[in-house]
């Protein structure tokens, strides 16, 4: 889909179908005015009626508006001025495209508000794309031209932002028999030769030669090899020391030999949401070319019980040289992050973030749609949940009092994989990731729940969603 600015006022734009955002207050936007003058007063009719309300996705289609050259203006609510922020711009965006998407299109063009237009671009380039990758009848039709009334520099920046989160979004759809380590990282090497990312790419041998004996505890299990992509954006100063991105890359994770039962293993395809994170992030920072260095680091493994699988009471020994307690192989997203935190750290980065699907604790705790914030760090944490606000992403900080870390302790080893019981789990969890990054300022963000949509939105298809994508790049473009 190409997308082009539209500086046409709205009435003279030629295209399939136009969409103009309402408010549901205040004054109407310059779009809608043109709408409600052309049509004699025709929005303020439907307003009073009560036809037309401008809430949040609210979709009114009118034909043949007089004087209009386009033949269908699609009226897309966007709620309350005051409450319009870069997460409504965002999803307001993507349900108006969703909508059209429905049907193959040649061309629409967008007259959204020009505030948060960069988050309105981006979302209208999500709306457009669907989790039908292998249906023959296709639910979503990406049009040809997508023509968007803001500035050059919003729709370039808002199309690579939005088409971070459509990569992110394929990755995690893709099903777990064609996307598994080999095929994330030849993906991977692919993406950073065409946007000018370093890419390098550890192999079974390598992790071995590198001790990296937790995160290849939990490959063994499985048929597939274990891979550790390593991506660098080199657009600060030579020498400068970067941040690093830390993804968690389970291309599925049955459990192992604490098997998951039938319906939670349904979604597991999703568990490599947090690498899919890095990788989108990566390519959108290296195509707009952040002026700042940035590793993003992915451990891709198969969770998968076998004759070879890791097992309960099994101690491994951590790249670092901890000793960890093997008592739930289903605890393996930590397994894999100890050893990929670890190589992180031979890299003198400043801060550290991860991005993990690590725990169903963290879905029971905040709901489906809240990523949670785990820190060492007050002011890192900070950054990113201003990030988060600042486009729209909902985010919870959570505690990390000392007290939770005596829940991993054992008479066995240094430490084990599990809590005690079910409390505290998405907390239990991002203490034993701490014992892996040192005295790093780092951030780990627990995407179990909003990674991935089990049922469609108004705005959003079911599916991988890309979910802090946008806020990493949002956190890496300020100074
Ligand atoms: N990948 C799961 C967490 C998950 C659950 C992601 C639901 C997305 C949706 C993780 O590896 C896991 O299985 N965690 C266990 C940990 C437990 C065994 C300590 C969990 O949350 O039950
Ligand atoms: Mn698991
Ligand atoms: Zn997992």
């Amino acid at each position: 889909m190409e997308v082009v600015v539209n500086a046409k006022p709205v009435q003279q734009v030629e295209c399939d179908a136009v969409v103009v955002g309402l408010f549901s207050d205040g004054e109407l936007l310059p779009s809608a005015a043109a709408v409600n003058a052309a049509g004699n007063g025709l929005l303020k009719r439907l307003q009073e009626r009560g036809e037309l309300k401008g809430k949040p996705f609210e979709t009114t289609v009118l034909y043949d508006v007089p004087g209009f050259k386009t033949p269908l203006v699609h009226i897309v609510g966007l709620g309350e001025r005051a409450k319009y922020d870069g997460g409504t711009a965002y999803r307001t965006a993507a349900a108006a495209t969703r909508t059209l998407a429905a049907k193959p299109r040649r061309s629409v063009a967008c007259y959204l508000s020009e505030a948060h237009s960069v988050a309105a671009v981006a979302g209208a380039i999500v709306g457009t794309v669907g989790a039908d990758l292998y249906r023959a009848e296709k639910k979503r039709h990406p049009f040809d031209r997508l023509e968007i009334a803001a500035s050059e520099a919003a729709v370039a920046r808002g199309t690579a932002i939005g088409e971070g989160v459509n990569l992110a979004r394929r990755l995690v759809n893709e099903p777990p028999s064609t996307l598994y380590p080999e095929t994330f990282a030849t993906h991977a090497q692919e993406i950073a030769g065409k946007c000018g990312l370093t890419c390098e790419v550890w192999d079974q041998k390598k992790l071995e030669a590198e001790r990296c004996g937790s995160l290849l505890a939990v490959a063994s299990g499985s048929l597939r090899p274990p891979r550790l992509v390593i991506l660098e954006h080199k657009g600060g100063k030579p020498g400068e020391p970067p941040i690093a991105l830390v993804g968690k890359g389970v291309t599925f994770d049955s459990g192992g030999l604490s098997l998951k039962p039938s319906d939670s293993m349904t979604t597991m395809k999703c568990d490599m949401a947090g690498a899919a994170a890095v990788l989108a992030t990566m390519q959108t920072i290296a195509r707009l070319k952040l002026p700042r260095n940035v590793i993003g680091l992915c451990g891709l493994v198969e969770n998968m019980p076998s004759g070879t699988a890791m097992k309960l009471g099994d101690v491994l020994t951590a790249r670092s040289g901890k000793t960890i307690e093997v008592l739930n192989t289903d605890a393996e997203g930590r397994l894999v992050l100890a050893d990929v935190l670890n190589v992180a750290l031979d890299r003198k980065p400043t801060r550290i973030v991860d991005l993990a699907t690590l725990t169903g604790a963290c879905v029971v705790a905040l709901g489906t749609d809240v990523v949670g914030a785990f820190t060492n760090d007050q002011s890192w944490c900070d950054a990113i949940v201003g990030a988060a606000r600042t486009v729209g992403e909902p985010i919870w900080q959570m505690p990390m009092f000392p007290e939770y870390a005596e829940q991993i302790k054992t008479e066995i080893a240094d430490i084990k994989n599990t809590g005690d019981g079910r409390w505290g789990g998405a907390i239990t969890a991002a203490k034993f990731l701490e014992e892996f990054v040192g005295t790093t300022p780092w951030v780990h963000l627990d995407i179990a729940g909003p990674a991935y949509f089990e049922k469609p939105k108004p705005w959003h298809d079911l599916g991988g969603t890309g979910c802090m994508v946008r806020t990493l790049v949002e956190m890496l473009s300020a100074s």
